[in-house]
């Protein structure tokens, strides 16, 4: 059985949705077998309007799925594509994982930390990237691998860095 939505410690929590953003999340409900399965798509859907989701977000879907707020972050922590604090416009994510890093990502991660003049995790200045890292992308033959947005973008130089990038204003 569910457990009641609890506030997260701390947070200030105005769980509210939108009329939009709560009849897409009984739709994906409609389709699944109980309603805290929705939960990643869930998050998904308040992502894609807000860009993030946030601690009130968080508390005002577990709510709506009947599930803790404890329950929905630790799903949300365990997928790297809800992100929780605030993002740039476009989200440079580098994978880390085995096959890439023997095809250089840590060299690559430094080649886009310096084309982007920014930092692992942090955001460019002009709120245009903000560079994460993440785990295999299942693209292991075309090592090593970026996500920009939703684009998977393999066998990545640093030649093509500025040319890749032109593309996301
Ligand atoms: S290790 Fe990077 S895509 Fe698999």
């Amino acid at each position: 059985m569910s457990e009641p939505a609890q506030d997260l410690a701390g947070a200030d929590l105005i769980p509210t949705l939108s009329p939009e953003e709560t009849a897409a999340i009984e739709e994906e409900c409609a389709h699944l077998p109980d309603r805290e399965s929705a939960a990643i798509d869930a998050m998904m859907i308040v992502q894609r309007e807000r860009g993030w989701v946030s601690d009130a977000s968080l508390a005002a879907i577990a709510r709506l799925l009947g599930m803790s707020v404890a329950a929905l972050d630790s799903i949300a922590t365990f997928y790297n594509l809800i992100f929780r604090q605030p993002v740039g416009r476009h989200v440079v994510m580098l994978c880390d994982s085995v096959s890439c890093y023997v095809m250089g990502a840590d060299t690559l991660r430094k080649q886009v930390e310096d084309h982007l003049n920014l930092n692992m995790g942090e955001t460019s200045a002009d709120g245009r990237f903000t560079l994460l890292p993440i785990v295999c992308l299942g693209a292991c033959d075309r090592a090593p691998t970026m996500m920009v947005d939703e684009d998977l973008i393999g066998n990545v130089s640093a030649e093509q860095l500025a040319e890749t990038f032109k593309g996301y204003e």
